[in-house]
């Protein structure tokens, strides 16, 4: 976990990859290995970044509607290592955010296992944030007493939060803005925000659900680099569910592709390529295709057309 103190040291600007080792061997099992973390300048050696481990095993998730039972998860199994950037893609009512609310803890009906460092996830813990589409930062409330916040469950001092709040406020790039309510921030800034928000307790894993999606073409590219940079100085697992291949191919080491009815993972394609990535390089352009050809590859079931 990088320390507030490592946090004010780091500038962004001078993080540099030092590349890193691919170790993309399939185990005995059948299962991928999940690669090894970059090491990166100015932060812990990779291997000191412990925490974040998520093992899901067997994952099944029902819905009742009325008499009827809905299977929505089925068969889900994931390793994901700590530091790790997934990213999920998949039709529209796959389940990906169904994925999300059970690793987050909002919804602890299910089968299988969802482990989290050794422990299997029963209900929400400040060791996972989560961030959607919307802000969902409260109108009447100030940015920094929006981040605040999250914070209210800790015994920190009253100074200890005001460090922390502004902390994260700097980290996402929103310093000057503290006292701004909401409806003054544009749509990027304001997604910012709910990101400092998920952010503040310092979570192992942060879940992003379309984080980006609202936005315009320009701001979404880039708060797509803010993200990279973000999770390089955090090093925290993270968990993004994404309709756009590209930012997906840009962001992920790994890319969970998923299917509908029930969903169900389809294929996983690994990305060992550095950051930040040349999104025009044909590597990245060769792997988008691979991905966007498993996407077509089903067509979308009638149920699923009438509900778009
Ligand atoms: N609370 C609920 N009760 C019953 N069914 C639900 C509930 N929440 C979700 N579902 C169903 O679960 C399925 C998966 O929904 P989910 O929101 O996880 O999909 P998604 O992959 O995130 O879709 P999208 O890309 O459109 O956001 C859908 O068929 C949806 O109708
Ligand atoms: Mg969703």
């Amino acid at each position: 976990m990088v320390t507030q103190m490592a946090l004010r040291a780091l500038n962004p600007h001078t993080t540099r990859l030092r590349g890193w080792v691919d170790a993309a061997m399939k185990s005995a099992s059948g299962k991928p290995d999940v690669p090894p973390l970059r090491e990166v300048e100015g932060f812990p050696p990779a291997a000191q970044v412990e925490a974040g481990a998520l093992s899901i095993r067997g994952l099944g998730k029902t819905y009742r509607i009325e008499d009827r039972e809905i299977p929505v998860l089925s068969d889900i199994d994931l390793e994901i290592r700590p530091g790790h950037f997934v990213c999920i893609v998949g039709p529209s009512g796959c389940g990906k955010s169904t994925l999300l609310r059970l690793i987050v803890g909002l919804d602890n009906d299910y089968s299988g296992d969802i482990i989290l460092d050794g422990e299997r996830i029963t209900a929400t813990s400040l060791d996972r944030g989560i961030v959607f589409q919307d802000h969902r930062l409260f109108p009447w409330m100030r940015l920094d007493e929006n981040i605040a916040l999250a914070l209210q469950n800790h015994d920190y001092s009253k100074a200890e939060k005001s460090r922390r709040v502004a902390d994260y406020i700097r980290l996402v790039n929103l310093s000057g803005f503290e006292k701004a309510y909401p409806h003054q921030l544009s749509g990027g800034m304001a997604q910012r925000a709910a990101i400092a928000r998920a952010l503040v307790n310092e979570p192992k894993i942060l879940l992003l659900d379309e984080p980006l999606g609202a936005l315009d073409a320009l701001t979404r590219v880039y708060l797509q680099k803010e993200l990279q940079r973000i999770w390089l100085e955090r090093r925290a697992t993270m968990i993004m569910v994404t309709h756009d291949v590209d930012e997906a191919v840009f962001l992920g080491d790994e890319i969970i592709i998923m299917d509908a009815h029930p969903g169900r993972i389809k294929h996983s394609v690994r990305i060992d390529l550095p950051h930040p990535r040349d999104r025009t390089s044909r590597q990245l352009q060769e792997i988008r295709e691979e991905i966007l050809v498993e996407l077509i590859s089903t067509p979308p079931e009638p149920d699923h057309l009438e509900a778009v």
